[in-house]
């Protein structure tokens, strides 16, 4: 595992983006799962940036959802579907055709997660994973405690991932109990792993995933054991203020 630590959000973005493009330049049509919440905002925005003074050529990636609200159309503006299409495919030109849904939405969610593994196998694996750091250390909507074999599969959020997400939902009371995610083993065996933490809020969790025992109860701490893995955080989160 290797720690990048940089000055503060804008830093993180910068730096974010130079390592996606180093990774796309040296495979334009990377197998790709990329995280939406706050802290990949602006690494995308610098990424999409670098792509239309064109240099970097992103439209060839094949993009992965990496986890998805249970029960929500994909073009429900709150659906994390909608959000990585916002985010990451548009601003990137990525055609619809490379990209692989976690259908929180299917008739049956078991059945789409077993799709999804399938389709991830068939490319071979993630060559790239982009991941948040949940404030309880989750990774994707691998909720605590999950071993790192956990599969793709439907959760029960826990009570702080819902009072995290409430602020995009306008009260948590509004957040969905329940959630598709992609499982800790694809995750754990990408080929390179990009974690991004920002923020003193972070502060202890990022402590324990980096630096604490590798435990179901901090499934990002499984990350110590995965390859090529880069650790890039801001100092507000590595000090705590
Ligand atoms: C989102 C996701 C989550 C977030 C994590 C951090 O697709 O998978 O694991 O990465 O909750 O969220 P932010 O970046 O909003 O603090």
């Amino acid at each position: 595992m290797k720690l990048v630590i940089v000055d503060d959000y804008d830093a993180l973005s910068r730096a974010g983006a130079d390592w996606l493009i180093e990774a796309i330049q040296e495979q334009p049509e990377a197998a790709i799962v990329a995280a939406t919440g706050n802290t990949p905002t602006g690494m995308y925005i610098e990424l999409a940036q670098y792509r239309s003074r064109g240099l970097v050529d992103t439209s060839r990636l094949r993009v992965f959802q990496l986890d998805a609200y249970l029960g929500l159309p994909p073009d429900d503006h709150r659906a994390l579907f909608s959000w990585t299409r916002r985010s990451f495919i548009e601003p990137l030109g990525i055609a619809e055709e490379n990209v692989v849904r976690l259908a929180g939405d299917a008739p049956d969610p078991w059945e789409a997660c077993r799709y999804y593994e399938a389709t991830v196998h068939e490319v071979g694996g993630f060559d790239l994973s982009i991941l948040g750091l949940g404030p309880n250390g989750h990774l994707g909507f691998n909720e605590p405690p999950s071993p790192p074999d956990a599969s793709t599969r439907v959760v029960d959020l826990t009570p702080e991932s819902i009072v995290s997400n409430g602020r995009y939902w306008g009260g948590e009371e509004q957040v969905p109990r329940q959630a598709l995610t992609c499982g800790m083993d694809l995750l754990l065996k990408a080929r390179r792993t990009l974690l991004l933490v920002s923020g003193t809020h972070k502060h202890q969790i990022v402590h324990r995933a980096v630096e604490g025992p590798q435990t179901p109860d901090v499934p990002a701490s499984f990350l110590q054991s995965a390859i090529n893995v880069t650790v890039l955080v801001d100092w507000a989160a590595w000090r705590g203020q």
